[in-house]
């Protein structure tokens, strides 16, 4: 299995908090007898200071409107090696309009090399999520600042492990999303035997949490979840938590609740709200935790 490196960085996951000024990440061994990667030990470094020339544009038009991109990289067949930023200038004019065209044209015609998650293109699945410019959002719904003068600067999703460039290894965050059980729970049967119907206003309740994509940009941004995320849930699995608990089909709000009953897993959320503005699907984790907050006190 690949070696992976923490992008741990107090940096602009939410622009107006933070400026990427300090970069702390952790070293990572593959552990030969169990096979897994695990973190051994912390520092805080920036990146190489190392510069790999500038990849260029290898078909630019004939009045080119040159974009530079930085991009992160760290490759885990030389985990010894510290990360780096390569920097690669595209041609506008032969550049679809969002971030991730320039990544993937980068990848198709310049460097086969460079590693990043995509699927739809559009928003929906989640996975070109990382940190463009200091804000963690979708690299498919993130459009190219069309200023040539200034460079755009591409991380992973701060304060991840890294399998490769701009790809952050996600299990933590899919194992806590496993631990709330998203699904629906209840054991009554309806009387006709058909689907489990609600209200249209019970229905509405669900606005606002079933859209979220589970892309971890809010999770990411979040100061409390960078430093506690074994235990604190953080913002998406917490969205997601309350998705279920506000659901009146479920039958199970009670153990729900019980379950994050604890010091941890809701109530290191101080309402700093990075999660909210950082959220690309237009979603307020913050108000859910809230909500979830409202309930507990109602235990
Ligand atoms: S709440 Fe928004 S930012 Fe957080 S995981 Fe869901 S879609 Fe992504
Ligand atoms: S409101 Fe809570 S979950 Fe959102 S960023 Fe702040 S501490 Fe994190
Ligand atoms: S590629 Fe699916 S959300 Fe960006």
């Amino acid at each position: 299995m690949a070696a992976l490196r923490s992008t741990s960085r107090l940096m602009a996951a939410s622009r107006p908090l933070f400026r990427p000024a300090v970069f702390s990440r952790s070293y990572a061994t593959v552990d030969p007898i169990a096979g897994f990667t695990e973190a051994t030990s912390q520092s805080t470094q920036p990146v190489s200071e190392k510069k790999s020339p500038t990849v260029k544009d290898p078909k630019p038009s004939e009045n080119p409107r040159v974009k530079t991109f930085h991009i992160y990289r760290w490759n885990p067949d030389t985990p010894t090696e510290k990360p780096r930023m390569q920097s690669y200038t595209l041609d506008l004019n032969k550049t679809g309009p969002m971030m991730l065209d320039a990544l993937i044209r980068i990848k198709n015609e310049i460097d086969p090399t460079l590693t990043f998650r995509r699927s739809c293109r559009e928003g929906i699945c989640g996975s070109c999520a990382m940190n463009i410019d200091g804000v963690n959002t979708l690299a498919c719904l993130c459009r190219i600042p069309t200023e040539t003068e200034k460079a755009s600067r591409i991380y992973p999703l701060p304060h991840t492990y890294v399998v490769k460039d701009l790809v952050p290894d996600l299990t933590q965050f899919y194992k806590q999303y496993k631990s709330i059980k998203p699904y629906l729970q209840r054991d009554t049967k309806t009387e006709d035997g058909l689907e489990n119907r609600q209200s249209p206003e019970d229905r509405r309740k669900l606005d606002g949490l079933y859209e979220c994509i589970l892309c971890a940009c809010c999770s990411t941004s979040c100061p409390s979840y960078w430093w506690n995320s074994e235990e604190y849930l953080g913002p998406a699995i917490l969205l997601q938590s309350y998705r279920w608990l506000a659901d009146s089909r479920d039958e199970r709000t009670a153990e729900r609740k019980q379950a994050l009953d604890n010091s941890m897993s809701v109530y290191r959320c101080h309402t700093i709200l990075n999660c909210s503005r950082t959220c690309p699907k237009g979603l307020n984790p913050g108000k859910a935790i809230a909500e979830i907050k409202k309930m507990m006190a109602a235990i």
